[in-house]
């Protein structure tokens, strides 16, 4: 690392924002921060006295319980407003609801909400440091992060990996972080799915798009299977679930293509027997508990970061 670098983002937004050298920062200081969560007491004074809103607009168990994790484990005080929950009812503006919690002077603003780009918005009609949560089928960063932070851990390195991603990558927010995470850290990242499931652009990310499950697995370090998304998708889009299960569904069978060692993964929540067969996702190679785990981590170091934390800082 650059003696000279310098974390210079003041929001979060999505992976593509980030060098390979930001990337390799975030996840150095979250392997710093883990450890406080192994703490018998799992707390640090580092942001006490700031205020983090959690904004959200979609349902979440592991993005929105592990920022308010992350947050209370570095003393910050936190609040959690949600769609059904706030005037969005009512038919208040995204951005106006946005500047009356600026009103109340929160640091950060964390935002899940389902149209891609409204974490960018709000950059431009409020103060606070804004993480995307997750907007739309754009990005979700923080869990690609962790995706990095999980495979790094149990491979050791990124580079000269090969990541096979299967499903549904066109509403997928979360291979979107993904295939610019990992192959910018060096990783080849194969790609497959229904042609449904595939969206035009995805080879300009970086990802190879393979025809069939079996041909991105063969040889793949790491079997990530995705969730479809059908919140996103006004019509059907595939014939059946279990047609699907059937093609792409990951099951041992399937994995036998891949290396001895391979990583099993699935930022969840899992529809079991669709997109990862349960045996799959319980058994050997699954770091699917690990990938949650990491998301405190990795959380914890993104908040510290956005309010001007550098690394020797106060961490203890
Ligand atoms: N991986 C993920 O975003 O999960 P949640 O929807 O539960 O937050």
């Amino acid at each position: 690392m650059n003696k000279e670098y310098r974390f210079q983002h003041k929001h979060i937004l999505e992976m593509e924002q980030f060098s390979a050298e930001d990337i390799l920062y975030v996840l150095s200081m979250a392997r710093s921060f883990k450890e406080i969560s192994a703490r018998p007491i799992k707390k640090v004074p580092t942001l006490r006295g700031k205020t983090i809103v959690n904004f959200f607009f979609e349902p979440s168990t592991r993005t929105r319980l592990s920022f308010e994790i992350a947050a209370k484990r570095m003393s910050a005080d936190t609040f959690n407003i949600s769609a059904s929950t706030s005037s969005a009812q009512k038919g208040e503006t995204l951005i106006d609801t946005a500047r009356n919690l600026e009103a109340m002077s929160p640091d950060i603003i964390i935002l899940r909400h389902p149209s891609s780009g409204s974490p960018l918005l709000l950059t431009q009609h409020v103060n606070a440091a804004i993480i995307n949560a997750g907007d739309g089928t754009h990005e979700h960063p923080s869990q690609g992060l962790l995706d990095l932070m999980t495979v790094m851990e149990h491979k050791g390195r990124i580079e000269g990996l090969t990541i096979a991603i299967i499903g549904d990558i066109t509403h997928s927010r979360v291979a979107h972080s993904d295939i610019i995470g990992f192959t910018r850290l060096g990783a080849q990242v194969k790609v497959a799915g229904p042609t449904t499931f595939m969206p035009p652009h995805i080879e300009s990310l970086g990802a190879q798009v393979c025809a069939t499950a079996a041909q991105a697995v063969e040889g793949a370090d790491v079997v990530m299977a995705l969730r479809i998304q059908q919140e996103r998708q006004h019509d059907p889009l595939i014939p059946s679930l279990r047609e699907y299960a059937r093609f792409y569904g990951v099951n041992r069978k399937l994995l036998e293509l891949a290396k001895k060692d391979v990583l099993i993964m699935h930022p969840g929540p899992i529809n079991r027997g669709v997109e990862m067969s349960p045996d799959v996702a319980d058994g050997t190679g699954s770091v699917i508990l690990d990938q949650v785990a990491n998301g405190v981590a990795v959380r914890m170091a993104l908040l510290y970061l956005v309010m001007g934390g550098e690394k020797g800082g106060d961490t203890q």
